[in-house]
């Protein structure tokens, strides 16, 4: 099968902790230390069947190539956003690839809520991959940090399943 998502489960554990840990991953996220393995594994027990959390891998013939995760605190109203490519498939255009179709099967889920991420100012392919997905960017930008947003509405098909 090409490229597709699907959720995120146990065996994917030790895939998600190397991606997390890569040293050019680390340093876009807001805590840059390595998580030990303990830690990840509790983390994951916890969001792998949180209803607050959707965690997908995705797959491009059946070979893992990246995550998404979208988390909400609200009742799905609003979430945020996080992603990433592992190292070895990074310039193939996963990253947008991601977040349409990360986005898509959100939407199968929850009613289109307003999407948030909040990307490290020098993160260039991160932001390329918000504005080829028809993110927007917010004019505030604080401590080196840009938001963007996704307004769903019309955007994409609500298809519940
Ligand atoms: C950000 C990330 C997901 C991008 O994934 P990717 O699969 O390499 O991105 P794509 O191949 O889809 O590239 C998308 C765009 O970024 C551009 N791009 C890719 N790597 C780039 C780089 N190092 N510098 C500048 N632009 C870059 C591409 O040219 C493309 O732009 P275009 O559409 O104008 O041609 C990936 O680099 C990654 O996982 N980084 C570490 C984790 C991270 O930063 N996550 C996001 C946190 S907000």
């Amino acid at each position: 099968m090409a490229f597709h998502l699907r959720h995120a489960r146990w065996r994917d554990s030790y895939t998600l902790w190397v991606w997390h840990n890569e040293p050019s991953t680390l340093t876009q996220f807001a805590s840059t230390s390595p998580v030990p393995w303990r830690e990840h594994v509790d983390w994951l027990t916890e969001h792998v069947a949180n209803p607050d959390t959707q965690l997908y891998i995705a797959e491009d013939h059946y070979q893992p190539v990246g995550m998404i995760r979208f988390d909400t605190s609200d009742g799905w109203e609003t979430a945020s956003v996080s992603y990433t490519v592992a190292r070895e498939s990074r310039g193939r255009e996963y990253g947008r690839l991601l977040l349409t179709e990360g986005v898509r099967e959100l939407l199968k889920r929850v009613y289109q809520p307003h999407l948030c991420a909040t990307v490290k100012l020098d993160n260039a392919a991160s932001h390329a991959c918000f504005a080829a997905a028809g993110w927007r960017r917010d004019s505030v930008a604080a401590a080196g940090l840009v938001s963007w947003h996704l307004s769903l509405k019309g955007s994409y098909e609500q298809n519940p399943s």
